[in-house]
């Protein structure tokens, strides 16, 4: 297993829920860690709260100039490299497959998708070098179906496979390409999903429970440490790695 201290990784999505998690584990286990995301003052404010081995970027992954700083920002604060792309950055749209808008259908791609295929492509010359890797965030919800998901979970699986696809073309330059598979945890994307306020949505994920083998939600450390595994682990490419408690089984008593 690769060590983590030393390591210069690009967090994207970083300023709150299973990205922040993410960037202050790395940070304590030694890496220096670049976070990114749209709102400037959530973003420096994490990175202050984390420390000195942090550092906050503001950009919108879905635009091209954001995402060349977001990575020249993460190379110059690694000292002139980067060992790891976490493209976590995503977001959340649901809705009837015959009321659903076609722009925010698009944008949902662009954001869970496409931004990551192009920070990919970006990224790649600098993990050549430190033969480093990629890792994206899948989701339960390819497991799982859930009516009036279709959009997001359209994404997640698109992800899943391009995991597959691009541990093949990358792993010859020694690159490698893993995604996370997490289950429910609580963030703002459950709140921004459109299914009430802080309270009701929290109530909601933690009624998702007994639907888990293990009888609960998760943590974003239990994510953290998935991110983890895939980033050190040196003979690990093009995997899915589920962390959901075993929501994604879909036990059943009947
Ligand atoms: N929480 C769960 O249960 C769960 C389960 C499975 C998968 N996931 C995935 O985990 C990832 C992280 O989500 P989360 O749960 O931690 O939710 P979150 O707290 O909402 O984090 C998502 C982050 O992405 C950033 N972001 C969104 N659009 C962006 C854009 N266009 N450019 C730059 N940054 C952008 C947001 O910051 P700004 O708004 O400031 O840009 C936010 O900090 C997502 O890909 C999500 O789909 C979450």
């Amino acid at each position: 297993m690769r060590p983590v201290e030393g390591m210069s990784i690009l967090i994207t999505g970083g300023g709150s829920g299973l990205g922040a998690g993410a960037a202050e584990h790395f940070c304590k286990l030694g890496a220096k860690v670049t976070i990114s995301g749209r709102r400037r003052d959530k973003i420096e404010a994490e990175a202050a709260a984390i420390g000195p081995n942090c550092l906050g970027v503001s950009g919108d992954v879905t635009v091209d100039a954001d995402r060349r700083h977001m990575i020249d920002a993460a190379v110059a604060h690694g000292g002139g490299k980067l060992d790891a792309l976490l493209s976590n950055a995503g977001n959340m749209y649901r809705g009837a497959i015959d009321e659903l808008d076609e722009k925010q259908l698009l944008d949902i791609f662009n954001t869970n998708v496409v931004a990551g295929m192009m920070l990919t492509g970006l990224a790649k010359p600098h993990l050549q070098k430190t033969q480093g890797c990629v890792v994206f965030v899948g989701s339960v919800h390819t497991q799982r179906a859930f009516p009036g998901a279709s959009p997001y979970a359209a994404t997640k699986g698109a992800l899943e496979t391009l995991t597959r696809v691009l541990a093949a073309e990358l792993g010859p330059v020694g690159i490698r390409v893993g995604c996370i598979r997490p289950g429910a945890v609580f963030t703002e994307i459950n709140q921004r999903a459109g299914l009430g306020d802080a309270d009701a949505a929290y109530e909601r994920l933690v009624g998702l429970g007994p639907a888990h083998a293990l009888g609960r939600i998760g943590t974003v450390q239990e994510i953290a440490e998935a991110y983890e595994y895939l980033v050190r682990a040196e003979w690990t490419t093009g995997n899915v790695l589920t962390v959901d408690g075993g929501l994604g089984l879909g036990v059943t008593n009947a």
